[in-house]
């Protein structure tokens, strides 16, 4: 059955993909997105020029609760997906405030319209960044997270924890999803794949953090798509196992869940560059340097209760993955190589 949806951050990398899936499947789609400067705005206004049809476009702040509560209240969505953010671990270092504006602040907003407008379901993205120090491999939802690395990724738990307050208190099932380093075509700029393949396009060197020792759980976007995709026809539900005396981190007596979106498979920086190499034709001029501050060294996924649940995870290879955002970002840029 058709939809409505609302999307926050819909011109946003995953956000646009996302939305422009949800409109393929026939529901109407309301996107709210600050186009900010984080990035290239224009590519943001790319991205939004893609969708059309059934899709309203509204441009606002999350942390402006007046016109967040009018757009809920005018299209009555019957679910919700949170993906506008503040995004980067490393600009957190940089700038706190953003963080608390976006995704504390403007969390907390959505939370409350869910709360008077019977929403029956918030899915919300989360990250993988929230297992922090924890180095059981693979992460695994129920892992304890109390050890954030960077003030992104303390953001990321809090929604996690204030979604549970909503889910106990007003019974909304809310769905937390912890995205692992994502990556494809209309991809952000200021991401790994996209400052590689920028400079060896350019004959410039590339900035190769923890001089190379890392492992990413690198995930294509139309994975993330497929599985948001699955979740939106699959609402949180209690766990009628849960016990309060050995708590399950991932789930609740409450209709709340979090999930891992990662692809199951970590790949090797330097293994992941050589793709982008042989793709490109070009091998890249590496600047060796150590683990940037609030990084960490290895991220891995256990996808078990996402592939219990809607059947599905994410299976793209890298080198399929990198060849598509390269195929883009070459048109995209006009690049002749
Ligand atoms: N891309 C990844 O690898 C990744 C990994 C883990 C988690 N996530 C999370 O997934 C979500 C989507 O990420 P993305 O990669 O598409 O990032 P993105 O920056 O491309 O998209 C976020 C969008 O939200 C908008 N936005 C930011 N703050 C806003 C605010 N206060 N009000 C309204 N709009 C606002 C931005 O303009 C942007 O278009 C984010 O919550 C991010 O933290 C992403």
């Amino acid at each position: 059955m058709n939809k409505t949806i609302l999307v926050t951050g819909a011109a946003g990398f995953i956000g646009s993909h996302l939305s422009k899936r949800l409109l393929e499947e026939g529901h109407q789609v309301i996107g709210i997105d600050n186009l900010n400067d984080y990035y290239d705005p224009h590519l943001k206004e790319y991205r939004l020029s893609q969708l059309t049809n059934n899709f309203v476009f509204i441009k606002a702040h999350l942390e402006d609760l007046e016109t967040v509560n009018k757009t809920f209240e005018k299209y009555k969505p019957n679910i919700v997906i949170n993906l506008a953010a503040q995004a980067g671990v490393r600009y957190s270092l940089e700038n706190p405030h953003a963080y608390i504006n976006s995704n504390i602040v403007g969390f907390t907003n959505i939370l409350e319209a869910c709360r008077h407008n019977n929403i029956k379901h918030l899915i919300y993205a989360s990250s993988s960044s929230v297992y922090g120090a924890n180095l059981t491999k693979p992460f695994s939802t129920s892992d304890n997270i109390d050890h954030p690395l960077s003030l992104y990724a303390a953001t990321k738990k809090s929604n996690e924890l204030m979604a549970h307050t909503y889910s106990h208190l007003y019974d909304i099932p809310t769905t937390g999803l912890r995205f692992f380093t994502v990556y494809g075509p209309w991809g952000r700029p200021d991401m790994a794949l996209f400052l590689f393949t920028k400079a060896i396009v350019n004959d410039e060197p590339i900035n190769v953090f923890n001089h190379g020792n890392m492992m990413r759980d690198f995930t294509y976007v139309d994975d993330i798509v497929e599985s948001i995709s699955r979740l939106t026809k699959r609402p949180a539900k209690p766990n009628p196992e849960w016990s309060g005396v050995n708590p399950d981190p991932g789930s609740s007596y409450a209709p709340y869940k979090v999930y891992n979106i990662g692809n199951n498979s970590p790949v090797r920086l330097m293994d992941f560059i050589e793709a982008i190499e042989n793709k490109l034709g070009k091998k890249a001029k590496k600047n060796y340097l150590p683990l940037q501050a609030g990084d960490v060294p290895e991220t891995y996924a256990n996808v078990e209760d996402l592939f219990r649940d809607i059947n599905f995870k994410p299976q793209t290879s890298i080198q399929e993955g990198v060849n598509n955002f390269i195929d883009w970002y070459l048109e995209y840029y006009e690049v002749n190589l």
